[in-house]
């Protein structure tokens, strides 16, 4: 036991990265952890974009005009297909669900590799469906972009809130 806990630990959001380009075997090993995700009835409503060249990456930047975002040296982009997710008998989607679990795996398989990403949920998603030409049924539910954390940054402190807060033992 402990090293979930402490890659949980040293995860923190990257906002700073170092002009550094991301090797194609982490990003194959990032999204093969997205893969191995569980999904419910093992539907995998998922799809990963990549954006790496200049032209998408430019597009990127254009749903989330950020200096910070600008410096990633690519991007996935988590997608839900929304046709393809478990609906429950009361209607619920999950869908969103399945692809966040996904998305978990890549936060942590970023950290684990070395690299940097911090979860980003608030793009312009008519612009990013645009610029990427999405269909109406693929929703982009999250972007990471990846790179090399800049040198000088520090873990940041673990701002959370306490087990009294968030647990009933009952
Ligand atoms: C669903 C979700 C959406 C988020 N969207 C953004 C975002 O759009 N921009 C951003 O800078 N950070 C975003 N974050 C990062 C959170 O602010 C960050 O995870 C949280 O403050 C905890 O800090 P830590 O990741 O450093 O532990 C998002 C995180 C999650 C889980």
């Amino acid at each position: 036991m402990g090293n979930l806990k402490s890659l949980l630990e040293k995860r923190f959001s990257v906002r700073s990265y170092q002009a550094k380009k991301v090797e194609r075997e982490k990003i194959e090993y990032i999204l093969e952890c997205a893969r191995l995700s569980p999904s419910a009835v093992n539907y995998q409503p998922w799809v990963f974009i990549i954006a790496q060249s200049d032209e998408v990456k430019t597009k990127m930047q254009e749903s989330y005009n950020r200096e910070w975002f600008a410096g990633a040296d690519c991007y996935i982009v988590a997608c839900g297909n929304h046709d393809e997710g478990w609906k429950r008998s009361d209607g619920k989607d999950f869908t969103d669900i399945d692809v966040s679990i996904a998305c978990t795996s890549i936060c942590l398989a970023a950290e684990e590799t070395g690299l940097g990403t911090c979860w980003v949920g608030n793009f312009d998603k008519t612009v990013l469906r645009r610029n990427l030409e999405l269909p109406e049924y693929i929703e982009p539910i999250a972007v990471f972009p990846l790179g090399y954390p800049a040198g000088d940054l520090k873990i940041a402190e673990k701002k959370r809130k306490t087990p009294d807060n968030i647990v009933k033992w009952k």
